[in-house]
This record gives structure tokens, C-alpha cells and sequence, in this order.
């Protein structure tokens, strides 16, 4: 009879087990198809006029408002390449927009993502943006090679815009001035592409650049004050944030008109591009990042360089006394891991390193072999901030090893 009430006791107490993990089971699927894919959720940011730094750091994709922590994909224009582009951890997408045919017999109007001298592609821009605004929170910058291809692509990115699909920042490049070294007119003319973009997309970050050419023996020419000064008129009257390209090779020669340039308005930001050979200088960058505010400044550069930036800097910190803390994102991270993190720590016996993964830009497996590289580098100065369940994998992985 005692063994009968005991084993009912039981099975109650198992059936209550079930319903109770049935219900969690539930609430978890519900909570999790509430949001499948998780936006852009601070409407002030996710839009194609927001400050970069602010969606991005709204994002968590970068700690604070720095534009070295920014990382570029460039000419991420094919279907493979853009692929390859929305696979990687890499923040903002940067393409190519052309004219399908260009300038021959077979001109058809449509914008397509390519580099001159190509002038087909098997990506139209409306795929481009389909794809990448579909699957992906990244950034996207676009560089019009040509004024043909300006008109089309503003249209569309309106009526993307127009129906909700455009929650993120967008910047519109050209070069639209002469810049040094180069004796002819290839850029794209100036008045009319700021008048399509006041009427068709005044909203996105401009990128209006001089186009350049750089030559080893004349090291030192470089940006005229008159080139800078006729940049600001052009602009200066404009409402929209304004983000400068400037070839990063030249820019320490030519720094009191872009220092000038930036005191102009508080809505100016500088892009620091890099040449395949252009020879950059990590002394001249770190002059430039002295003499500005670091959101200033967007570093779209080779990565070598980078990577010696970042240790440069970090010359600057040692011998301090106070304890230091860097902060990394494990995604843009990658192979070159265990040597940053090292980096680090070497500059003070007191540093430490907090390796940060946020979730929505990609899955743990993406960043495990970065995850264990800092943790092999050392074990008591790198923390993490991790979500629970890369916390889980990442413990699982050790315990593995
Ligand atoms: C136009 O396209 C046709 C068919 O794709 C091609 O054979 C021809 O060479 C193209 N013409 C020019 C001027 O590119
Ligand atoms: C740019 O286009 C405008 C309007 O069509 C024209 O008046 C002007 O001469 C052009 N500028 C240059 C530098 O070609
Ligand atoms: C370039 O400028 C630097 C600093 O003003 C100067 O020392 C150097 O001699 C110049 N080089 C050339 C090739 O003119």
C-alpha cells in the first residue's frame, strides 16, 4: 500500500517534470522565433544617414567611438566575392558601382557591381543590396566609378529605403575633384553628382574625393590647401555627415589643411585609404591620430600596417603604472591572435585583455580558434564577454584540450 502511494508520489512528480520542461521548451522557441534575425533595433542609428561609429557601436560590433576599430571589405563586388564578404566578420562592405556596357553598343542603364575597366558583372547593384541587406548588419559604402551609374542606384536605394529595408548607414563615394599628380579631368563631375544626391538620397554620408595618383619620386607632393579649400566650398553648405577619402600616403604632408578641413564641422569625418604599394608610415599615422579626436578618423588599410599601428600605440602606454584594459573584438581578430593579444599584454606587466564576440555578427565557431589562441596566450590577464552560449562552447573547448 506505502509502496503503491510512493511510486503514484513518483510518477506525478515525473509527469510534472515533463509539462514543466515541455513549457520551458515552449517559452524558449517562442522567445527565439520572436526575433530570428535580430535588427537594427535603435531607430536613431538604424538609419542611412547615421554616424558609422554610433550603429556600430550600437551594434557592439566595436567598444567605443574609434575609427581604428572599424574594419573594411573592399571591392566586394562579384557574387563570390560579396559572398566571401558576408561570411567574414569584416564591418563594412565597400563596392563598385558601374554601368552595365558602359560607353559601348551594349549599354543597358543598369548599375552593376564593378571596377573599371570592367564594365559587366555577374552582380546587378539590385542584387548586391538584396543580399547584402537581407542577411547581413553590415555597413555599406558604394563608389560610384562613373556619374552614369549614380542616378539608377540612388533611385533604388529610395525605394529600398522607402519600404523599411535600408536600417543601417550608407555612404555614397565618387571622386569628384583633381588631386596631386594628376594632369587630367577623370573625375566625376562635381555638380552633378551633389545635385543627384541632394535630390534623390540627401541623407547618406557623403564621400566626395580627390582622385590621386602617387609618385616615389615626388615624395612630398601632395594635397594643396587650394584643393581642400575647393572641396569645402563645394560642400560646406550641405546638411548631411561628410566623411573625406584621402590617400593615407599623402595626408602628414598635406595635415594643417585637413586639420583645417575637420575644424570646419563637427559632421566631417577623414577615410584613410591605402594604394596596394603605396609605402605607409605608422609614424605619420600616429601623428595624424595624435593631432585628432579618434572618431575623426576611419583607417581603411592594409592590414600589416594596422597591425603596426596598433603596437605603436601601444608603446605610448608602457611604463605606466596604472593598470591598463584593452578591449578586442574576436571576429576582425582572426589568425593574427595570440600575436595581438601578446602584444598587449607586453605593455605592462598590469594590462589586461578582454576578448568581446557579440553574437549577432557571427556564430561561435567563426571565433573559436581566435577564443583559444588569446586564451593560450595567457590565463590570467584575458577575460571574456561572451553570450552564455559561446561562454559554454568556449569552457566545453577547453576542457576539451
Ligand atoms: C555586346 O554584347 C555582345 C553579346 O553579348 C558581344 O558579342 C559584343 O562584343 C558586345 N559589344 C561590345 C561593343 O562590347
Ligand atoms: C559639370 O557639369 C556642369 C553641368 O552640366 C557643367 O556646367 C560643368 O562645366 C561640368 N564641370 C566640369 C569640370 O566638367
Ligand atoms: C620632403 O619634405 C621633408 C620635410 O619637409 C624634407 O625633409 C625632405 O627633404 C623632402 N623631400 C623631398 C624629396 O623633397
Amino acid at each position: 500500500m506505502a509502496c503503491k502511494k510512493c511510486s503514484n508520489k513518483w510518477t506525478i512528480a515525473s509527469i510534472a517534470s515533463v509539462i514543466l520542461v515541455c513549457v520551458i521548451g515552449l517559452v524558449l522557441c517562442f522567445t527565439l522565433l520572436e526575433d530570428p534575425q535580430p535588427g537594427c533595433e535603435q531607430d536613431a542609428v538604424c538609419r542611412p544617414g547615421a554616424d558609422m561609429l554610433d550603429y556600430l557601436l550600437s551594434l557592439g560590433q566595436i567598444s567605443q567611438r574609434d575609427g581604428l576599430l572599424v574594419t573594411w571589405y573592399h571591392a566586394a563586388n562579384s557574387q563570390k566575392d560579396m559572398r566571401a564578404a558576408l561570411e567574414s566578420n569584416i564591418m563594412i562592405l565597400e563596392a563598385d558601382v558601374n554601368i552595365e556596357g558602359l560607353n559601348t553598343a551594349n549599354e543597358t542603364g543598369v548599375p552593376i557591381m564593378a571596377h573599371p575597366p570592367a564594365i559587366y558583372s555577374d552582380n546587378t547593384l539590385q542584387q548586391w543590396l538584396e543580399a547584402v541587406l537581407s542577411s547581413s548588419q553590415k555597413g555599406i559604402k558604394l563608389d560610384f566609378k562613373s556619374l552614369k551609374a549614380v542616378a539608377p542606384s540612388l533611385d533604388l536605394l529610395r525605394r529600398l529605403t522607402e519600404n523599411g529595408k535600408v536600417r543601417r548607414p550608407v555612404w555614397v563615394n565618387a571622386d569628384i575633384l583633381k588631386g596631386p599628380n594628376v594632369p587630367i579631368s577623370i573625375e566625376v563631375n562635381a555638380t552633378q553628382f551633389l545635385a543627384l544626391v541632394k535630390e534623390k538620397y540627401p541623407e547618406a554620408t557623403l564621400s566626395p574625393g580627390w582622385t590621386t595618383l602617387y609618385v616615389p619620386q615626388f615624395p612630398n607632393s601632395t594635397y594643396t590647401r587650394a584643393m581642400v579649400e575647393k572641396m569645402q566650398g563645394l560642400v560646406g553648405g550641405l546638411s548631411q555627415r561628410i566623411t573625406f577619402p584621402v590617400r593615407a600616403v599623402m595626408v602628414r604632408a598635406a595635415w594643417p589643411h585637413f586639420s583645417w578641413l575637420l575644424g570646419q564641422s563637427d559632421r566631417y569625418s577623414l577615410t584613410l585609404w591605402q594604394g596596394a604599394s603605396d609605402p605607409l608610415s605608422v609614424d605619420d599615422l600616429l601623428y595624424i591620430r595624435d593631432n585628432c579626436a579618434t572618431h575623426q578618423i576611419y583607417y581603411d588599410l592594409f592590414e600589416p600596417v594596422l597591425e603596426q599601428l596598433l603596437t605603436d600605440m601601444l608603446e605610448l602606454c608602457r611604463g605606466l603604472w596604472q593598470p591598463v584594459s584593452f578591449q578586442l573584438q574576436a571576429g576582425p581578430l582572426g589568425q593574427s591572435t595570440a600575436g595581438v593579444v601578446a602584444k598587449l599584454l607586453a605593455a605592462s606587466p598590469r594590462a589586461t585583455v578582454t576578448v568581446e564576440h557579440s553574437p549577432a555578427e557571427s556564430s561561435y565557431t567563426s571565433v573559436r580558434t581566435g577564443l583559444l589562441a588569446a586564451r593560450a596566450v595567457d590565463r590570467t590577464r584575458v577575460y571574456y564577454r561572451l553570450p552564455q552560449s559561446d561562454r559554454e562552447d568556449l569552457l566545453a573547448d577547453v576542457g576539451r584540450n
